[in-house]
Parts: C-alpha cells; structure tokens; sequence
C-alpha cells in the first residue's frame, strides 16, 4: 500500500529536504546572534549600571567633602569667604553670612558685596593678589555702622597658578571694648596713688576756706552783697569737695559688704536724697514700685550711691516731666532678675554716644565730673549685674540695672567684682 503524496514525491524531494536544512540551519543561526546579540546588550547595561553607580558614589564622597569643608568652616568663629579666579564668591562660612553684605554673597561677583566707593581699593588689592606682588597677607580694618572688622587677604595658589583668594575677617569691635576697657582701668588705678595725696592736700585747705566764708556771712549779716559771694564760694568749695570725693571713690573703690536689702527701700532713699541734693522736694522724682520683689543680697550704700548718680543724670538731663524710678521683677528664663530703671524725658544721648559716657571723665556739662557712671558701672559689676543706657521710646533715656535674683539666696555674690 502507498501512503498519499504529501506533493514531495519524486525528483523533487531532495531539493526540498535541502532547503527545509537551509531554513532550519538559516533560523537557527538567527536565533544564535539574537542571543549573542542579547547577551552583549546585557553585558553592556551591566557595565554602564556599574559605571553610573561608580559615579554616583564619587558624586556622593565629593558631596559629603563638600560638606564636611563646608562644615569645618562654618564652625569657626571668625568670617571665611573664598573668592575664585573670576572674582566670585565661591564660598562664604557662617560667620561670613551674618556679615550684613555678604547675607547672600555666594556665587556673586565680589564687587557686588562692597560699596561702590571701595571698587578701586578692592581691583587693587585683587590685583596684587592675583600677580603675587604682595609678600604675605594684608591686612585693613573697615569700621561699619555694625562694628569694626580686621580683614586679612591672602592669595591662593596651585602649582603656582593663581586659584583665588581667601579673606578672612574678624570682628574686633569685643577686643577693642575691651583694650579701651583695660586702659580705662589702668588710668583709674594710676590716679588712685595720685588723687589721694591731691584729696588729701586739698580737703584741709577747702574746709577752712569753707569756715572763713560761713564766718563772713555770719559777720556781715547785714550786707547782703558779702553773704552773696561767701555762698559762691562756699558753694564752689562744695563742688571741688565733691569732685575730691568722686575722684576718691573710683580711685579706691571700696569692696562690697553684701547683706539681704528690700530693693525699693533703697530706691525711696535714692530718689529722695537725689532731689534733696538739688533742693528740690521729693515729688521731683517719682515712683513705681513693684510690691512683691525678692529679698537681694547686695552693699545696699553702694547700690543707693549708684541709684543717686542716675537719678542725678536724669534731673541733669532736663525735660519737664519728672523723672521715674522703677523695679520690677523679670522672669527671664532661669532664676529670673530684678529690673531697676531710672527713666526721665530729657535731652537724651545720641546713640553714639552711650558707651562713650561709660569712659571716666567723659563729661558734657560744665560742671560735670565725668565719673558718675563709672561709678554705677563699676557698683554694678560688684554684684554681677547688668548695667545698661538706652533711649527711651517717645524721648528720654532709660538707665536700667538687671540684678539676677539667683544671687540673693545662696550669697552667690561674694564676687570678685566680674560682671556675670
Ligand atoms: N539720663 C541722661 N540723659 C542725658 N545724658 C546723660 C544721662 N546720663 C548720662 N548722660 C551723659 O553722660 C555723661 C556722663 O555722665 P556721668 O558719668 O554721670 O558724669 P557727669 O554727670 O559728671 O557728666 C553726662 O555728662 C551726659 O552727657
Ligand atoms: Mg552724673
């Protein structure tokens, strides 16, 4: 029996067994570079996925270099700014933002940072800088309406080539308090051996000057051009006595006794001998106490002393409402502090002029002695306080002395005369 034909019988068979092998053998090769193909497209993804993911870790380790430089400098106290080749701020620290023109310095050109009128100094500074003539770093101190700045310049290189320049500024303005502070202490302290021989000298001779002139009047009761001029003179003795007595306390100044005071007492007494001193009644200075203060411990005669120089200033300063005495107690966070404010509606001090009048000797009246506040400063750094003059809102100043209340039960203010 023969099986149908399946249309492949005869010659032609061979022919297409041949090219059914030759399609097999054709896909099959197909198939291979399809997979060869694939194989090395795969490959290929594997090495770009490593390769980006190298990259990313480098991108990473720079950021977090960055990061940590970035860090270091801001960590430091004084103003870090890095400025490139192309005269951009590449890099301001923390310090350096708070500097009011460099708040959003970074990526700006340097000039864009400094005052129009400083654009020649600075191409000339860059200059050096950039050609190297300058020997070592440079240094110029700028006084700005917010303090004084000590900047120093120094040109960075690279293998020789310049790569920018790194400023680095300081704020002096503390340092500066504080060599005006020492010498002012010096001066005070070379006085003392000085002003107590002079007191000493002048207080017999003023005293009887002083009994002659009372004696005159006494003794030309009738004549009243004689009691005139014997109550000038005794008033002028009165005045060289207190400047003796001034120049005296600040020169030797006492060491506190410290003993637990209620504080508005000694504002009653300060305001009241005040306005006795200036013959005036009490009503020239008033009051507002607040009741219920903490018991303080402190020297309550050098305190009252202190209170009077101030009340003395504010009567001084003029202006027709009287002037005010006030305490109150501020809870300030921690153990709190007592507040005690001489307000008055005077003349004023110019603002820049409220650390100058600390100085000893810094008068503006005719008869001033310029040591009044040295005085207070001096009292109140003996017992850890805080001593400040401000102007007042609507007019006036305001002198207020900040007590922190913590020393008043542990006796913590055996001080060492060390503001706190
Ligand atoms: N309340 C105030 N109002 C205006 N100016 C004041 C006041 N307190 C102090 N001053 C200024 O401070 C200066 C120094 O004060 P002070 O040390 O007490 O010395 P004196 O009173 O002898 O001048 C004063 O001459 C005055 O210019
Ligand atoms: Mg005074």
């Amino acid at each position: 029996m023969r099986l149908p034909s399946a249309g492949l019988a005869g010659p032609a068979a061979p022919f297409a067994v041949a090219v059914a092998v030759a399609l097999a053998l054709l896909s099959l090769a197909a198939a291979a570079v399809v997979l060869v193909a694939r194989t090395r497209a795969r490959a290929s993804t594997r090495t770009l996925a490593e390769a980006l993911a190298a990259a990313e870790r480098e991108r990473e380790a720079r950021a977090a270099d960055s990061r940590r430089l970035q860090a270091i400098i801001d960590s430091m106290a004084d103003g870090v700014i890095f400025i490139d080749a192309g005269d951009r701020i590449a890099l301001v620290n923390a310090a350096g933002r708070s500097l009011r023109n460099l708040r959003d310095g970074e990526r700006r050109p340097v000039k864009e940072c400094h005052p129009r009128a400083t654009h020649a100094m600075l191409d000339r500074v860059m200059g050096y800088l950039r050609r190297g003539d300058d020997a070592g770093a440079a240094h110029s101190i700028i006084k700005e309406r917010e303090g004084r700045y000590e900047t120093t310049y120094a040109a960075v290189r690279v293998d020789g080539a310049y790569v920018g320049t790194v400023m680095v500024i300081r704020d002096i303005a503390e340092r500066r308090t504080l060599e005006r502070r020492l010498l002012d202490a010096e001066r005070l302290a070379g006085l003392g051996q000085m002003s107590a021989q002079i007191a000493h000298e002048l207080r017999n001779p003023l005293n009887v000057i002083d009994g002659a002139a009372q004696y005159l009047s006494r003794r030309f009761a009738a004549d009243p051009e004689v009691r005139e001029y014997a109550g000038l003179v005794g008033d002028e003795v009165q005045r060289v006595n207190r400047f003796v007595s001034a120049l005296l306390g600040v020169a030797r100044p006492a060491e506190p006794s410290f003993a637990p005071v209620a504080v508005n007492r000694l504002l009653r007494d300060a305001a009241q001998r005040a306005a006795v001193a200036r013959g005036l009644p009490a009503s020239a200075v008033s009051l507002d106490l607040s009741p219920d203060l903490p018991v303080l411990d402190v020297d309550g005669s050098m305190i009252t002393e202190a209170l009077v120089n101030l009340v003395q200033n504010a009567l001084d300063a003029g202006g027709t409402t009287p002037p005010e005495l006030a305490s109150r107690y501020e809870a300030d966070g921690g153990d709190g502090a007592v507040v005690v404010e001489v307000r008055d509606r005077g003349c004023g001090i110019p603002p820049d002029q409220l650390d100058e009048v600390l100085r000893p000797f810094v008068t503006t009246k005719p008869t001033g002695t310029g040591l009044g506040l040295v005085v207070v400063v001096r009292a109140v750094e003996q017992h850890r306080g805080r001593f400040e003059l401000a102007p007042r809102d609507g007019g006036g100043t305001v002198a207020r002395i900040r007590f922190p209340v913590r020393q008043t039960v542990s006796g913590a203010a055996r001080g060492s005369g060390v503001a706190a």
